[in-house]
């Protein structure tokens, strides 16, 4: 099937979203992080006929810059795009970190908080030195992911995940990625570093939101056009 073009945002063709799932069954997963693949092969693989298919399975795909002022922006600019890209139904996620007491920071800027080249441990200190002297009832936070699953014909429907916590007065643990070392999980005792991946996996904002997601993708097995 030839790759259709993005008609814009004025055009609308009334093709039933889930007329992409169940007729191609193909649903391109609009990123190369091999762990947020395994991720989502985990969550998905009980939905129906659904082949899930990498981005790094097309070559030259377009480069879609990551500048919108919230994570929906950005998760819905990344589908888009990759399904105007392939003629496929695609599915992207923005997250982030989000802290009440620096005004919603590190928020979308989150993957590149204290600078192009900065490490992980730049951004946790950054972010621990903002937050020096702010007291315990007012360290809240919470990680948000958002994914956007968009058709070729530019539809999109989208859902959400929260994971609460808040942003600990130290670097500690070694697992997972990004800000799991500052972020303290009070129900747990520790932070999203020191519990077991396959934890982190069930409860984490990215679980919830493809959580919501494996059941839109059934229920547009099932139901005829989307509802989000
Ligand atoms: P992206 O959605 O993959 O672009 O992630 C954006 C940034 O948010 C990452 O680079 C991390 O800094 C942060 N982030 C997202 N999810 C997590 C998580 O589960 N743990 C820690 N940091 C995260």
């Amino acid at each position: 099937m030839p790759a259709a073009r993005d008609p814009g945002p004025g055009h609308r063709q009334r093709i039933p979203l889930n007329h992409w799932l169940s007729h191609i069954m193909k649903l391109v997963i609009a990123t190369n992080n091999r762990n947020k693949i395994i991720e989502i092969q985990d969550k998905f693989e009980d939905v129906p006929g659904l082949e899930l298919v990498p981005l790094g399975r097309y070559p030259d795909p377009p480069e879609i810059v990551e500048d919108g002022e919230t994570f929906r922006d950005n998760a819905e600019k990344k589908a888009r795009g990759i399904a105007a890209f392939t003629g496929h139904l695609s599915m992207a996620d923005d997250s982030g970190l989000v802290i009440d007491a620096l005004d919603g920071r590190p928020g979308v800027y989150s993957a590149r908080y204290a600078g192009e080249s900065a490490t992980d441990e730049d951004r946790n200190r950054t972010v621990l030195d903002e937050m020096r002297g702010v007291p315990p009832a007012q360290r809240a936070a919470r990680f948000v992911c958002v994914i956007a699953i968009c058709g070729p014909d530019g539809r999109c429907v989208f859902t959400e995940g929260e994971c609460g916590g808040v942003i600990a007065e130290e670097i500690k643990g070694t697992r997972g990625f990004g800000y799991d070392p500052i972020f303290f999980l009070p129900g747990r005792g520790m932070t999203m570093a020191e519990l077991p991946l396959e934890e982190k996996n069930r409860i984490s904002h990215r679980a919830k939101a493809l959580e919501k997601a494996r059941d839109l993708l059934m229920r547009m097995e099932h139901n005829g056009d989307l509802k989000a």
